[in-house]
């Protein structure tokens, strides 16, 4: 096992919750990403559960094509893979669901911060008016395809969990649990509660659709009644629909953004009823 020291409990922590991810587990000094072992293996024939750590990656990447660059054993890199067969629609709910599973894990790590989900993937924490958002985690789910139909999903996760210093670029951007937390963060203990958590509510989605996760992620929506815009145009943000889109009320009406980057507009209160075009 190539871990540092604090992560060698990760397995027995794992076992203690009874997850069926993280067996077998993997732990790796370097790699390119994470997700390249996972979705290897996945063409190998590894089991569903089957996860990948490493403490550092040379070739990190992020949604739309972003580097996801990380300083060696400062954060939880690591990625989970899914035996599943069905069509690619759900997979906008997989990111989401994967969201909230890793907003729970942070959260039980930092009780006191305020730790949301930010449509579509990213996990952040919001100061006490919900107005600045710094993101802690990001999540980049793959999937292995035959056709418009899944074989296997890889559910990639990175959170920043002992990171002080931040690049110049992200310093107002970005934080991590021990910036946040009134306690030293345990990686092993964060990596134990995240699988469990996607353990439980990934295989939901994939079942039966957002539904039975609504509510939670709900209450944890970070862009909910927020002035938001995209390249294109910004709109109060409504919440998210059945289909993981983000609902956005534009000129009086509704509408539903399924992909992009989506970024908080500080905003005066009339700009915030009328919203627009750019
Ligand atoms: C994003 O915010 O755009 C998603 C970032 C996902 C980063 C994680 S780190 C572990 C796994 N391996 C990767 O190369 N990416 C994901």
């Amino acid at each position: 096992m190539n871990a540092l020291p604090d992560l060698v409990r990760a397995a027995d922590l794992i076992a203690a919750r009874g997850s069926r991810l993280g067996r077998p587990l993997h732990i790796l000094a370097e790699t390119t990403s994470t997700n390249d072992e996972a979705k290897r293996a996945a063409r190998l024939g590894a089991p569903h559960g089957s996860t990948w750590v490493a403490e550092s990656q040379t070739a990190g990447r992020g949604r739309q094509g972003r580097r996801w660059i990380s300083a060696r054993g400062e954060s939880l890199l690591f990625s989970v893979l899914f035996r599943h067969s069905g069509p690619l629609a759900r997979m906008p709910l997989v990111s989401l669901a994967a969201g909230l599973a890793i907003a729970e894990a942070v959260e039980r790590a930092s009780p006191t911060a305020s730790v949301r989900v930010k449509w579509p993937n990213d996990v952040v924490i919001a100061d006490a008016q919900g107005l600045q958002l710094a993101k802690i985690a990001g999540i980049l789910a793959e999937t292995s395809t035959t056709g418009s139909s899944v074989d296997a999903i890889v559910v990639g996760v990175g959170i920043n969990v002992l990171t002080r210093c931040f690049p110049d670029e992200l310093a107002e951007l970005a934080t991590s649990v021990t910036l946040v937390a009134d306690r030293v963060p345990d990686r092993a203990e964060i990596l134990a509660d995240a699988l469990a958590g996607l353990d439980r509510d990934v295989p939901v989605v994939l079942a039966k659709g957002l539904g039975p996760l609504h509510d939670r992620l709900a209450r944890k929506d970070a862009l909910a009644g927020r002035l938001v815009r995209s390249d294109a145009s910004y709109g109060i943000a409504r919440g998210i629909d059945a289909e993981g889109r983000l609902v956005v009320e534009r000129e009086g009406r509704r509408e539903a953004w399924s992909s992009g980057e989506v970024h908080l507009v500080s905003s005066s209160p009339a700009e915030r009823r009328e919203g627009g075009s750019l």
